[in-house]
Parts: C-alpha cells; structure tokens; sequence
C-alpha cells in the first residue's frame, strides 16, 4: 500500500466540496488514514496566506506567489508527510487550480507558473523535473452559467467569487485544457444530480482501482 494524492478541482459552484465528507468515509471504511485538507491553507501559515489572497486586492503576480508560498508550507508540512505515511490525502484544490485562476482567469503567465510549480512541487530539486502531482485529480466540470446560479446569494462572495461570468469561462476552459494534457483526471459532470455525480466519484475510483467497486465487481 502506498500513499494516494486525490485532488478535487473545478470552478466556484461546482459542488466539489460537499462530496469530502462521503470520500473520506469511504477510504476509511477500507481501512485507510485520511489526511484532509485545502489549498490554499492547510497549515497555519498556509491559512494566512488564504485569507489574504482571498481578500485584498494585488496583481496577478503577488497572488501567484503567495498561493505557490502557501503550498510550499503545505507541501512540506502536510502533504509530503503525510503521503511517507501512506495517508490517502484528500486535498481540496492544488496546482491545477492556479493554471485555471491566475494563469487562465487572470491571464497570467502560464511558464511562470510552470517554473514556480517546479520549485514548489520538485521532488528532488527544481531542476529534477520530477513534480509532486496528484495521483488522481476529480474534475467537478460544471457550466459557469449554472455555477454562477448556484452561488447566488450562497453567502459573501470573496475575491474570486465575484468575479464575472466571463471570468469563471475562462477558468473553465483553463480546467479543460489542464485534463486534456494529463491522464489524472477524471472529468466528473458535475451538472447532475448530486447522487449521480457521487456515483461517478465512485466509478472513477473503482475503474482506478483504488477503491472496491461500488457495483460489486472485482476491485
Ligand atoms: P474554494 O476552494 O472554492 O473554497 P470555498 O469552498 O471555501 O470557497 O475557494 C478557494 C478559492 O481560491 C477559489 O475561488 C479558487 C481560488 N484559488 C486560486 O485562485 N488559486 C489557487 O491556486 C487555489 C488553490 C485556489
């Protein structure tokens, strides 16, 4: 048994969240330890560095350092330990949500991401070129027309929540282009039922073998 890195992604309003509290009980009912967690946050600096970016405004390049500086402190503190631990980790969004909202929403520049991601995320180094990635990232796709609906008048937009429906376009397609590249992902139609699209979380673990299968096949 090995560690597992799950991340969950996708625009604001997409439902990701809710299906935490059901992933980690089923990794625990196969008898795994769960390390939950965010990003950004997931350490007390990291949480910080959270509030501020989610609430002060600065240009694209500050809010790129300071979610990379988050997820350094996460990384090493949390992540990595965790995953020596053979945790499964259970992170609420990582890197691919900074290519979707500073390199795709913000239109920042997607090598200097690539570069931070390599000094952020280089196993051995930033010039190894081997990158702490998830092991499986579960993509909640999601029309921003129906996200934004979602969110409408949830509770007080924060920074990114804000943003117009244009903005959330272009995340979204920042998302896509980051699933088409990577075979990690597992693209989740978030736009159904919320039981159904828990029935695909579950098939997408299942065809990974990472968990039984749901429909009593072989795992
Ligand atoms: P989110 O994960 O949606 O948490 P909550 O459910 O509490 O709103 O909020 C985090 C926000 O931060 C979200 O709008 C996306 C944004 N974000 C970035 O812009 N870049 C990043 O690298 C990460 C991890 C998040």
């Amino acid at each position: 048994m090995k560690g597992l890195f799950l991340t969950l992604e996708g625009i604001d309003g997409a439902g990701k969240s809710s299906h935490l509290d059901a992933l980690e009980a089923l990794f625990r009912s196969q008898g795994r330890q769960v390390t939950r967690t965010r990003e950004p946050g997931g350490t007390p600096l990291a949480e910080t560095l959270r509030g501020l970016v989610l609430e002060q405004s600065m240009d694209p390049l500050t809010e790129s350092l300071l979610v990379f500086a988050a997820r350094r402190d996460h990384v090493v503190q949390v992540i990595e330990p965790a995953l020596a631990r053979r945790d499964v980790v259970l992170c609420d969004r990582f890197s691919d949500a900074t290519f979707a909202y500073q390199g795709a929403g913000r239109g920042f520049d997607l090598q200097v991401l690539a570069t931070l991601e390599r000094w952020v995320q280089g196993l051995y180094g930033a010039d190894s070129g081997a990158l702490l990635q998830p092991d499986l990232t579960l993509w909640f796709d999601l029309a921003p027309e129906v996200a934004a609906e979602r969110l409408a008048g949830a509770r007080l937009p924060d920074r990114f929540e804000s943003q117009p429906l244009e903005f959330f376009r272009r995340v979204a397609g920042g998302y896509a282009a980051r699933a088409a590249a990577a075979p990690r992902f597992a693209r989740i139609d978030a736009g159904q039922p919320r039981e159904q699209v828990w029935q695909q979380v579950e098939a997408a673990l299942a065809e990974r073998g990472l968990v039984a299968d749901p429909s009593g096949g072989a795992p």
